[in-house]
């Protein structure tokens, strides 16, 4: 039987992905590495928390005795590194937790990998999932290739580039086996209330002002979560050693637009008069250092490895919509305590 190490499993994208290699590889253990920070929540994976080839484990990744004494527990035959400090906004505001998390943090699991494959690295692959962010900002034209030259502007891109540049050096200099992907922005079920699409959700469900930074006019490439997880679940069977994979959705949106397609579709489910909630639009003192535009070119892994998105992003904003309206209790669990505090710093009271 086949062990495999997921970290941050009990956030966003990490529990797509746990949830998926779970259900499909029965006669694969997964172990799911989180320290459960405000962004991971256990509550994401209840209907598989009792499968017997799934095992959780609290804890974190910056603390290296520890990591190194769980490597020496289990016989990892593959990693796929999701566990980060995610959100932009809380790396302005607090840099060393990125650093800590994002670069330390992705050390020490290299370190423990290189250890445990040192004899014998044939078939074991290290999968470090990092993001479309550490391009740079691009301006009207162009997309992101493997080959755009890293240009992070904040402290979280700064950080996953960063950890990007180590996991290469570990390739490179040590031949541990390898393989980057970098994805745009996800939207789905899970995704925590901070993040621009489950953060308007809640507040045009409450009737709550929805904060645009600046005049919305950044632009974003949106892909559905659990189409990243499967390219995730290919790129971890299929992806060549060393190499790095863009993943986006060819679906790039102004913040604007897309807010307002939100009101629109949220409008209709409440039962609400049309217009109703964009009455709720707010510009906002624009984010600093705010990226203009993310676009992803996929084409090298549809081309190499067969993905593709397989939904439309209009199905997929009414499917997000529809599960945060069914899910009122996890919303509301994720909203109550630490959650208040972070929007009045970050929002003022409103
Ligand atoms: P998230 O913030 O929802 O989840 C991160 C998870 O990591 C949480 O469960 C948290 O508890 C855990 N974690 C944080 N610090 C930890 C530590 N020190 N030790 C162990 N666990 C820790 O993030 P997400 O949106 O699911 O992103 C997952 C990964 O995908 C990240 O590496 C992120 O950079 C990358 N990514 C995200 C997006 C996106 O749109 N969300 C896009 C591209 C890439
Ligand atoms: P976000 O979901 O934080 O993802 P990222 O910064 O990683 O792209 O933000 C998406 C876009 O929405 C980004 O251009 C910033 C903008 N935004 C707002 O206008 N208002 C908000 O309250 C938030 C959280 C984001």
């Amino acid at each position: 039987m086949k062990t495999i190490l997921i970290t941050g499993g009990a956030g966003f994208i990490g529990s797509h992905v746990v949830r998926l290699f779970v259900k499909k590889y029965p006669n694969c253990k997964i172990v799911n590495l989180d320290k459960l920070t405000y962004a991971g929540n256990l509550a994401n994976l209840k209907d598989i928390e009792d499968y017997a080839n799934y095992e959780f484990v609290k804890g974190d990744i910056v603390d290296g005795d520890f990591i190194n004494s769980l490597f020496l527990r289990y016989t990892f035959d593959g990693v796929i590194h999701l566990a980060a400090e995610s959100h932009v906004d809380r790396s302005i505001v607090s840099p060393m937790d990125f650093i800590m998390t994002n670069i330390v943090g992705t050390v020490n699991l290299l370190n423990a990998a290189k250890t445990m494959w040192k004899d014998n690295s044939e078939g074991k692959k290290f999968y470090h999932i990092s993001t479309d962010e550490v391009y740079g900002s691009l301006g009207e034209e162009g997309l992101f290739t493997e080959e755009t030259a890293y240009d992070p502007r904040s402290p979280y891109s700064a950080s996953k580039a960063s950890s990007d540049h180590i996991v290469r050096a570990y390739f490179h200099t040590y031949n541990l086996p390898v393989v980057i992907s970098n994805c745009s922005n996800n939207y789905g079920a899970n995704q925590f209330p901070e993040k621009l699409l489950p953060l308007c959700i809640n507040n045009i469900k409450t009737l709550k002002p929805l904060p645009v930074y600046g005049k919305g006019e950044n632009i974003r490439d949106w892909l559905w979560v659990e189409d990243h997880a499967k390219a995730i679940e290919l790129i971890f069977h299929k992806g060549i050693i060393g190499e790095t994979y863009n993943i986006g959705g060819n679906n790039e949106w102004k913040n604007i637009d897309l807010v307002r397609s939100l009101c629109r579709i949220m409008d209709n489910k409440l039962g609400r008069i049309q217009g109703e909630s964009e009455k709720l639009i707010t510009f906002v003192t624009d984010r600093a250092g705010h990226d203009l535009r993310y676009a992803i070119d996929s084409s090298k892994l549809q081309r190499e490895l067969g993905w593709g998105p397989s939904l439309q992003f209009e199905e997929g904003l009414e499917k997000t919509v529809d599960w945060y309206l069914s899910n009122e209790e996890w919303l509301n669990n994720v909203t109550s305590g630490a959650y208040q505090k972070y929007y009045e710093v970050q929002y003022g009271k409103r």
